[in-house]
């Protein structure tokens, strides 16, 4: 095997992803406080996950045990070492630092769980790569507050995170303000993404929305971000932070003008606006309108323009699951997919949760967002949420997922011959975890299978899948060997 002919860079991270609240599970111990994944019960494809406004007793919290990293993470670590991870990309719970959000001082036994989980990635030199709010805000912070909706949210946060970054200088160096930021320009980001639990509110998808206080909750979010960077720069130059933007690339259905016209619309306020503010310092020209047509005044305080300009990310993350297509004509087919669905597409195929695969859009989108900023980017979530059978001998045999993976990072390696600088590529779900919009166990994306169900039930066993031993060839090739 050589490593010379990669179009990868040497030292590109390879790794992989997940998030605190779909895989932690210890929900309520060592001083934890519930956050608002906390409150969501377990649902499936058809059936929206409740938001319960207290813990109800009977209730399936998919959160409370998840796959139990918590009291597991040696092994899992091992694993990932095993598969020769660069990076891992993890989320520290808010609720473990600040229980309710709202404390002065952080609870210590939070602050060690996570330096354990440092020290044992830097163990097997795997860089960590930090999720500082991966959707689960202190559930304390709703009730106070309703969510990011309070401008005292802001300093919660900024305690939050330079307690974080006083703690793991020297040990963490690559960090993420908020995932998926741009869920807030969505009715369905209302409580995974800003905290905000309006009245009327009852389930994952039926939020009510006053988006109004959705984009002031977003305004005040991107002045955390920004307060962040600057913050998170003057304790450590050397700290990259970045932003983290999930990337559903639009099409026109039609070469229609309409259609075409439509696609722009939606690339601008629900793909590129969060990046634009957080990478380019200020609101692009294009909200202006869309905000006097809804009726949305963000109100800003003195200085806040000056925050946002000075605390610009040092690189761009985004999650590519999916494309999507618009139309004008409301009478196409429609299909469903992360955070918004849209027309189907007859040109590719979906998964079984009608997520449309699409890995030429990766090479499109990493072009498209590397031209307009020309930041270097990372790929911190992909994959293939699957239902994956343990075959009698106990292996299993995720041939799909391979297919998947091999086909994005294809693409990935044109988009790198095209000259897009590219940092990482970390897979979502490298072991098997919580779906975030439907609570169940069963949708699958990892290289580790974990024997749980929907139910709660099984051993949480871990075990290697076919594409354990697939993607250990990526890694060692530096992606030559698909
Ligand atoms: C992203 C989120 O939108 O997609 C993750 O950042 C999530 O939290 C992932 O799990 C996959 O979505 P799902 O709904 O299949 O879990």
């Amino acid at each position: 095997m050589t490593m010379s002919n990669s179009v990868f860079p040497k030292g590109f991270l390879w790794g992989g992803a997940t998030a605190a609240n779909q895989f932690e599970g210890a929900w309520n111990l060592d001083g934890k406080g519930p956050s608002t994944s906390d409150m969501l019960s377990g649902g499936t494809h058809e059936i929206a996950r409740r938001i319960t406004r207290s813990i109800e007793d009977g209730i399936h919290y998919p959160s409370h045990e998840a796959i139990d990293f918590y009291h597991r993470f040696k092994e899992d670590i091992a694993l990932f070492a095993e598969m020769g991870f660069k990076t891992f990309r993890f989320s520290i719970n808010w609720t473990r630092i600040f229980p309710t959000g709202m404390e002065q001082q952080p609870n210590e036994a939070g602050l060690k769980f996570y330096e354990n989980v440092i020290d044992e990635l830097k163990k097997y030199d795997i860089e960590p790569l930090v999720t500082i709010s991966h959707y689960e805000l202190p559930f304390g912070l709703t009730q106070e507050y309703n969510g990011w909706a309070g401008r005292e949210v802001v300093d919660c946060y900024t305690r939050y995170a330079e307690t974080l970054f006083k703690r793991f200088n020297g040990k963490v160096k690559y960090w993420l303000t908020f995932n998926e930021i741009n869920i807030g320009t969505m009715p369905i980001g209302n409580f995974l993404g800003l905290g905000i639990l309006n009245e009327g509110t009852t389930d994952f998808v039926n939020q009510a929305d006053i988006p109004q206080l959705r984009f002031q909750a977003l305004h005040h979010q991107f002045v955390a971000s920004a307060k962040t960077v600057k913050l998170g720069h003057e304790i450590n130059p050397d700290f990259q932070i970045g932003c983290m933007i999930c990337f559903l690339t639009t099409y026109p259905f039609t070469c229609h003008p309409a259609d075409v016209q439509l696609a722009q619309q939606h690339m601008q306020m629900h793909n590129y606006f969060c990046g634009d503010i957080q990478v380019r310092g200020q609101y692009p020209y294009y909200a202006k309108r869309y905000f006097e047509e809804n009726g949305i005044t963000v109100h800003m305080e003195d200085g806040d323009l000056d925050i946002l300009a000075e605390g610009t990310v040092d690189y761009y993350t985004l999650s590519y699951y999916m494309s999507n297509c618009v139309s004008a004509n409301p009478d196409q087919e429609t299909t469903s997919g992360n955070l918004m669905g849209g027309i189907k597409n007859p040109y590719v195929e979906a998964s079984d949760w009608g997520w449309q695969i699409d890995p030429v859009g990766l090479r499109y989108t990493l072009n498209e967002i590397y031209a307009r900023y020309e930041i270097p980017l990372m790929v911190v979530e992909n994959g293939l949420g699957a239902f994956d059978k343990v075959e009698e001998d106990g292996s299993i045999n995720d041939s799909y997922r391979i297919d998947y993976l091999k086909s994005h990072i294809e693409q990935m390696s044109e988009a790198v011959k095209d000259g897009v600088e590219l940092w990482g590529y970390t897979p979502w779900g490298c072991i098997d975890l919580v779906s975030a919009s439907t609570g169940e166990m069963e949708k699958r994306y990892g290289f580790i299978y974990v024997d749980k169900d929907n139910h709660g039930n099984g051993t949480l066993d871990r075990k290697k899948k076919a594409s354990f031993d697939w993607y250990k060839k990526v890694i060692a090739s530096n992606g030559e060997e698909l």
